[in-house]
């Protein structure tokens, strides 16, 4: 640990009143460094109710506008302007638009994964956490577009009975995770507990003992008797499960599941954010209102588990 850093951070991040952050696949050291480490949802609900006066979101810029939206009053910064989510990318507000113009009368759910614009076009914002109950809260007689995560939507259309209006979007982080990964982890470590993300792929879901977001593995993984435990996601949160768990083995279902933007975040870039005050998430005020509706509903509808 680099202590004249950390001593410089601490000073500045007192000075400006700040909170710091990190979600669960930032680099061990950020984590270590947070006030706050969680999942989307967990981080959300931690930046609406801090009375910091600024916010280093060390995680990719949806979680940083997400913060923005939901605390105008803050100044949320990214410390890395680049640091994306490409599968927020893989759909645009128009093209929800035209979707949207096709399906008349639909609903639309949206991964929190995704745009300020598209959740502007939303009714409702969820997580992986949360995702079940969401599309589980609304009407019977009315049909529900899920965007962008197709494989988000199979496992909450799986787990409610309802259909779905699926966009083609994708996570390149959880889909190199294979079914032969699992296999081949699971010859190793045979009495082990195989905990997925629902990003992955559905023949990686159907092999898994337990599906769930970053959040709830942690919880899961604290309360179980088990001892070993297979971890298909991005490998960045096995750092906080050892931590929090040292009596316990976690293992990588595959050390292809990286996500390069989560790794774009450092100590270095920690400081300068809050030296110069950068990267400020600033959003239209039109988009942050409409956004802030679907994300309200988020935060409100809580996971059973
Ligand atoms: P959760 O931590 O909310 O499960 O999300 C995973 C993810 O991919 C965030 O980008
Ligand atoms: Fe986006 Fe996937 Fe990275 Fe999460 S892990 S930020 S969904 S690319």
């Amino acid at each position: 640990m680099n202590e004249p850093l950390l001593e410089k951070i601490r000073r500045l991040k007192e000075r400006r009143n700040a909170v710091i952050l990190a979600h669960n696949y930032q680099p061990g050291e950020i984590q270590d460094l947070a006030e706050f480490t969680g999942d989307s949802l967990g981080l959300s609900i931690q930046a609406s109710q801090t009375d910091a006066d600024v916010i280093v979101f060390c995680g990719v810029r949806f979680m940083a506008e997400t913060a923005a939206i939901l605390s105008p009053d803050k100044t949320v910064l990214l410390p890395e302007k680049s640091a994306g989510c490409p599968m927020a990318d893989m759909i645009t507000a128009e093209q929800l638009r035209e979707l949207k113009r096709k399906h008349p009368d639909a609903l639309v759910v949206c991964y929190v994964n995704s745009t300020a614009e598209v959740k502007a076009e939303s009714d409702y914002c969820c997580t992986s956490a949360n995702a079940v109950e969401v599309v589980d809260s609304l009407p019977a007689d009315r049909e529900i577009i899920f965007v962008p995560d197709q494989h988000l939507g199979r496992f909450a259309a799986e787990r409610t009975g309802r259909e779905l209006i699926l966009w083609p979007g994708y996570c390149p982080t959880h889909v190199v995770i294979t079914e032969q990964d699992i296999n081949i982890a699971r010859q190793k470590e045979p009495d082990a507990v195989v905990m997925a993300h629902p990003e992955c792929t559905e023949p990686v879901k159907h092999l898994a003992d337990e599906l769930l977001s970053t959040g709830q593995m942690l919880k899961s993984a604290a309360k179980s008797e088990v001892k070993r435990f297979i971890i298909a996601t991005e490998t960045g949160i096995i750092h906080s499960l050892k931590k929090q768990n040292p009596d316990k083995e976690f293992f990588a279902a595959s050390e292809r599941g990286i996500c390069p933007n989560m790794k774009k975040i450092t100590m270095d870039k920690v400081l300068w954010s809050l030296e110069d005050m950068q990267y400020e998430i600033v959003l239209p005020e039109e988009i942050r209102i409409r956004a802030k509706k679907a994300l309200d509903r988020m935060v409100e509808i809580l996971p059973k588990v």
